[in-house]
This record gives C-alpha cells, structure tokens and sequence, in this order.
C-alpha cells in the first residue's frame, strides 16, 4: 500500500485523473472498475473534460461498477446506473455493451449477484477505483464482511444508510439491500487507487492505513495488495 497526501482536493483529483487516463491510453482494452458516491464526482469531471479536449479513446474500454441499490429500478434518480450515466458515461465513447453494472431489480438477486460475481471473475480488472465509507466500508462490504468474500446481496448498516440519506427525499427512501463485490473480488484487481477526502473520512482512513487487516475495518484488507495506492486530501490524512 502506498499513500499520498494532498495539499488540496484540485491537486488530488489531477492526479487520479492522470493515472485513469494513462491506463486508457496504454490499454485501449483495459478494464475499469468504477465506484459511485460523491468521491469520485470529480475525477468523472476531469475524465469527461480530457475526453472533450483530447479524445481519449473509450471505445474499447469495458467497466465494471462495485455495486448497486437492491430494489431501484436503472432508471431510478439514485440508482447507480443512473449516476454513472449522468457523471461519465454519458460524455464519453465507451460503448453501451461494455458497461457492466449489477441489475438492483433482478427477480433473484442472489443469482444476479453470483453471476455478476462469475463475469468479474472471467474478465478481470485492471484498474480500481475506491472511495471509502466513514465505517471504513468499501464497495457495500460493511464492517464484519469477510475480507475474501465474493459477490453478493447484503446488508446496508445504519450508518451507512445515513450517510446515503442525503441523496434522497427521506431516509425511509434509501433501500436496505444492495448488489456489491465482494473484498476479495476486489483485492483480486491488479491495480487500486482510494480516494479519501475530508475530515469526516480521517477516522476510517487511520484504521485502514498500515495495519494488520480485520474485518472491523473492510477497507483494511488493502493491506494485502501490493498495488494499492491511497490519494488523500490533509483532512482525510489529518489522523495519521
Ligand atoms: P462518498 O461514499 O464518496 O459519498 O463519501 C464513499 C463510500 O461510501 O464508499
């Protein structure tokens, strides 16, 4: 695990962009895997803006999205089909059949899950993308999830739930169940970058960064992968 810290949030994004874009531009066919939340807003901004001005190719990229909300129909305003849509997809080249996004309304979601699961296996990824939740969460993997667990339906904490809130009209409004990779799908990825910016991320970046992984912190269990590269802003960094 390598960690850099930032003296601004501008800095940081940058550099996250950069290295996105490098990987599309050495590996046309590289494989992404992508997260939602606020954290990564801002690196679809900086990808979307190099896409205008230097035609960065993504016609043969294929993504893969870390999770989605149990129950939300794509078309849903919060589902994350629909954020990776407004944010990224939308503005770039990157073909329809070469995004993949768990379905959150699948009549089985176990089997979605696991078939999800089967294609990330077979495919691979080449680049991830984290951000980390205040529990130390990544993906939907919450604190207690094994740390080589694969995909699959589960379970939203309170916490996590709260913190999701403020994307809805009411907290009873945010789905309890989500389709999510599992933290060993991930640790299998060769290369991944976390994103942490802000105060309110220091507690979990402190019990993530160079300790012994446990499953009290999910987002620990990067200790294990050697190509795992943390980018924080001062704040997140503040408790180091
Ligand atoms: P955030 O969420 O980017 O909205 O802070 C991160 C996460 O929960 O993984």
């Amino acid at each position: 695990m390598k960690i850099k810290v930032f003296d601004n949030e501008e800095d940081l994004y940058n550099y996250a962009a950069k290295i996105f874009i490098n990987e599309v531009k050495t590996n046309p066919n590289t494989h992404l895997g992508l997260a939602t939340g606020s954290t990564p807003i801002k690196l679809y901004q900086l990808l979307v803006e190099d896409y205008k001005k230097n035609k960065t190719d993504y016609s043969n990229v294929k993504t893969f999205n870390l999770d989605e909300y149990a129950g939300l129909d794509k078309t849903h305003a919060q589902s994350y089909y629909t954020f990776m849509h407004n944010q990224l997809f939308n503005h770039i080249n990157i073909k329809k059949e070469n995004i993949n996004i768990p379905n959150g309304k699948a009549n089985n979601l176990n089997k979605e899950a696991e078939t999800y699961g089967k294609l990330l296996i077979k495919e691979g990824i080449n680049l991830q993308l984290l951000g980390i939740g205040t529990n130390g969460h990544i993906a939907f993997n919450e604190p207690g999830s094994p740390l080589d667990g694969k995909c699959s339906l589960v379970d939203l904490t309170k916490n996590t739930i709260k913190d999701n809130s403020r994307f809805f009209k009411n907290i009873n409004e945010v789905p309890k169940k989500a389709i999510s990779v599992g933290i060993g799908d991930i640790l299998k990825s060769k290369k991944i970058v976390l994103i942490a910016v802000g105060k309110h991320k220091a507690e979990a970046i402190k019990k993530t960064v160079n300790v012994k992984p446990t499953t009290k912190c999910p987002a620990s269990a990067l200790n294990n992968h050697k190509e795992t590269l943390i980018l924080l802003d001062k704040d997140a960094a503040s408790l180091l």
